[in-house]
């Protein structure tokens, strides 16, 4: 009796400090993500078992259903949403973002997948500018094929263009549940980039909130709720965890994760040559810019340099990424077909255009393919 009645009590008071603040927990979950249900669900479970009163804010139509760059997360929690639910977080992410997060409710990590019976000898399919670009990259994973988009890439693989793939787990369930013939095979990726958490999320200013959330997750774990909710999204988690999951030692540059720091630098610089750049200019002014824009602006196709082209504060862009997307697929109307020293050439020309100085070191169609330092436009 005095149990229930302590608790009573604090379900008074939690409720009292929520209404003192002036309304209801708005809580943000993805509208399009495929972990949504999931995410809803563990938030129900937190806010029943902390007697918070909370509504979900309605934010489709506000965001689409690609990826969401930190600062308009940072803008939405500023705003919209008191805490935001399903966010998909790195290990080592956490310090160096604006934000707080709750401990983790479930895993969401990418792994490689292919259709049963398929060997896996051939091609791996991967997204351009995802965390599945930079694990194949790092993996020099030898024939990669660069889509642009998630659903791509499983499409690559249903279509048997690629033999395997590289994606976000939770992707694949929502495929094979809207597919109801599909069946993957899925393996784990041995990558220090491939283990990733769903967490609560919030400014820093709700970190007397989130404590409550982690706590109440933490409680949810204890008497195998948690599990039971967030079942959907890892059936196959216990048998492929071994050996996936990355220590913090071996973390790598938290500037590739998901969540993005600003890497600020004075004078970057990158492997190109002074002299790769006059060539790389006129084969610019020839092969790109009917598209691009003659001041690579942007035209009737993306402009390749400023903020729009690779933002310093969440580009997901390697120069290995961005040089194997362009020797595969552009120039849009002949991809593939330049000699290999014009796309090193007009690669050398788009960092320098991007405001990346030569280190002196002559570009080779090998070291720009392997270079996994992160590209970002040091153009305003
Ligand atoms: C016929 C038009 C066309 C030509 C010519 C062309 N591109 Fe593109 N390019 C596109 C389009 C369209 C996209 C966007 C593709 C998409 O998002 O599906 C694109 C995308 C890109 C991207 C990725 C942009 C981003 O925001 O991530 C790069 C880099 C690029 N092109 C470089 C080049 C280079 C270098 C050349 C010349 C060698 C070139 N392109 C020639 C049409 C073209």
């Amino acid at each position: 009796m005095m149990k229930y009645r302590n608790l009573t009590l604090a379900a008074a008071v939690a409720l009292g400090a929520a209404t003192a603040q002036g309304h209801e927990i708005r809580l943000c979950v993805f509208p399009h993500s495929p972990t949504r249900a999931v995410d809803t669900a563990v938030a129900r479970a937190v806010f029943d078992h902390l007697a918070l009163p909370y509504r979900v804010v309605d934010l489709d139509g506000t965001i689409g259903n690609g990826a969401l760059p930190q600062a308009k997360l940072v803008k939405l929690l500023a705003n919209k949403c008191d805490v935001f639910a399903g966010v998909p977080t790195a290990d080592d992410a956490q310090h160096a973002s604006p934000l707080r997060s709750s401990r983790a409710y479930a895993s969401a990590d990418f792994v490689e997948f292919g259709l049963p019976g398929v060997a896996a000898d051939g091609t791996v399919a991967v997204a351009y500018r995802t965390p599945a670009q930079l694990i194949a990259a790092e993996a020099k994973v030898p024939n990669f094929d660069v889509e642009n988009t998630p659903a791509a890439v499983i499409d690559a693989v249903v279509d048997h263009r690629a033999t395997r793939g590289i994606a976000w787990y939770p992707s694949l369930l929502a495929y094979q549940q809207e597919h109801a013939g599909t069946r993957f095979t899925v393996t784990p990726v041995h990558s220090r980039l491939s283990h990733w958490d769903l967490h609560f999320v919030a400014a820093p200013r709700q970190g007397a909130l989130l404590e409550r959330v982690s706590r109440a997750l933490g409680a949810l774990q204890r008497s195998g709720r948690l599990q039971r909710l967030n079942a959907p999204l890892a059936p196959h988690r216990t048998s492929w965890q071994v050996g996936a999951v990355a220590t913090s030692a071996d973390a790598p540059n938290p500037a590739q994760r998901g969540w993005k720091i600003v890497r600020v630098s004075a004078t970057p610089t990158a492997q190109f040559a002074a002299d790769q750049v006059g060539p790389g200019r006129k084969v610019y002014a020839a092969e790109c810019a009917k598209c691009h824009g003659d001041k690579m602006q942007g035209r009737t196709a993306p402009a390749l340099v400023g903020p729009g082209f690779a933002p310093s504060s969440n580009s997901t862009m390697t120069v290995g990424g961005i040089y194997q997307y362009v020797t595969t697929n552009m120039p849009a109307d002949k991809p593939g077909l330049l000699k290999p020293v014009q796309y090193v050439d007009v690669m050398a020309f788009l960092l320098r255009a991007n405001g990346y100085a030569p280190s002196g070191k002559p570009m080779t169609a090998q070291a720009a393919g392997n270079d996994s330092s992160q590209f970002d436009s040091f153009v305003k």
